[in-house]
């Protein structure tokens, strides 16, 4: 039986940044959730508007930590780095004809980072999850008037004599109504891709969580732990880097 042996692979910056976003993730389909069957919800105007308020102060938590974890991706340990997590560069393509062919051999190779399906997969993530988080603080600022574009959108349309910082949601009698319907024009793009993204972004979701647990059981190993603790035990010589331990 081969030995097993323990690798220090995800630092603390990497882990905290995992639990937190999904903490805001699920408190973010929850509330979105609400938004999105408001009606059926029979939510009046006031109850809607908490609802948004509650979803973009959690949206400003999952913002600012995927900005934190993209800033991160300059400077973390090596298996949070750019290089890491993107798919491509110098023997992309053969390590993902390997990785294949050893897999379908059943001698799965055994990797400290991301495999490199694992790397297209997490990059992904983050393109999805950037895209829902520029979108939503631009709803935020066409719909509550919230940072950071709130105070420049509030400029643009609150009507002659009304002082922009006391606008407030649904009082359109405070509002310019050509520049609030050229708003509403502007902000339609962004709620659309917004709602796309959301289902895009929860089918992802699924199969990521599918795909930790399938490789977990077929190829043996920690994954899901290792975000916990920070590190994989390895019942062979990893396939990437070695110089972590
Ligand atoms: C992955 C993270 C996110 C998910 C899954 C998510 C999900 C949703 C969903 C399902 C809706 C309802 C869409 C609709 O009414 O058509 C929504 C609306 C909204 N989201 Fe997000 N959201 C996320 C991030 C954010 C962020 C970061 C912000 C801002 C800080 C934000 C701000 C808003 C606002 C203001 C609305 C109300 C739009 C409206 O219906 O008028 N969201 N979100």
């Amino acid at each position: 039986m081969s030995e097993l042996k323990s690798y220090f692979v995800w630092d603390a910056g990497v882990r905290w940044f995992h639990w937190i976003n999904l903490l805001c993730l699920l408190g973010l389909i929850a509330v979105g959730v609400a938004i999105l069957n408001d009606e059926a919800l029979d939510l009046g105007s006031d109850a809607k508007i908490l609802l948004k308020t509650v979803h973009v102060w959690i949206g400003y938590v999952f913002a600012l930590n995927l900005l934190w974890r993209l800033v991160w991706a300059f400077s973390g340990g090596p298996n949070a780095r750019w290089r890491a997590i993107l798919p491509g560069g110098r023997g992309y393509m053969n390590e993902v004809r390997a990785y294949l062919a050893d897999l379908a051999a059943g001698r799965p190779r055994q990797y400290l980072g991301h495999n490199p399906l694992g790397r297209i997969a997490v990059s992904l993530l983050l393109l999805l999850l950037l895209t829902q988080a520029v979108t939503g603080l631009v709803l935020a600022g066409t719909d509550l008037f919230y940072p950071p574009f709130g105070a420049w959108i509030a400029g643009g349309i609150a009507a002659p004599g009304v002082d922009p910082a006391t606008l407030v949601p649904y009082a359109k009698e405070m509002y310019d109504q050509a520049a609030y319907d050229a708003m509403r024009a502007f902000r339609k793009p962004f709620i659309t891709v917004h709602y796309y993204n959301f289902f895009v972004l929860l089918f992802f979701a699924v199969i990521h969580i599918l795909a930790v647990v399938l490789t977990e059981q077929r190829e043996g190993g920690n994954l899901i732990s290792a975000m916990f603790t920070g590190r994989k035990i390895l019942s062979g010589p990893p396939a990437d880097q070695t110089n972590t331990e």
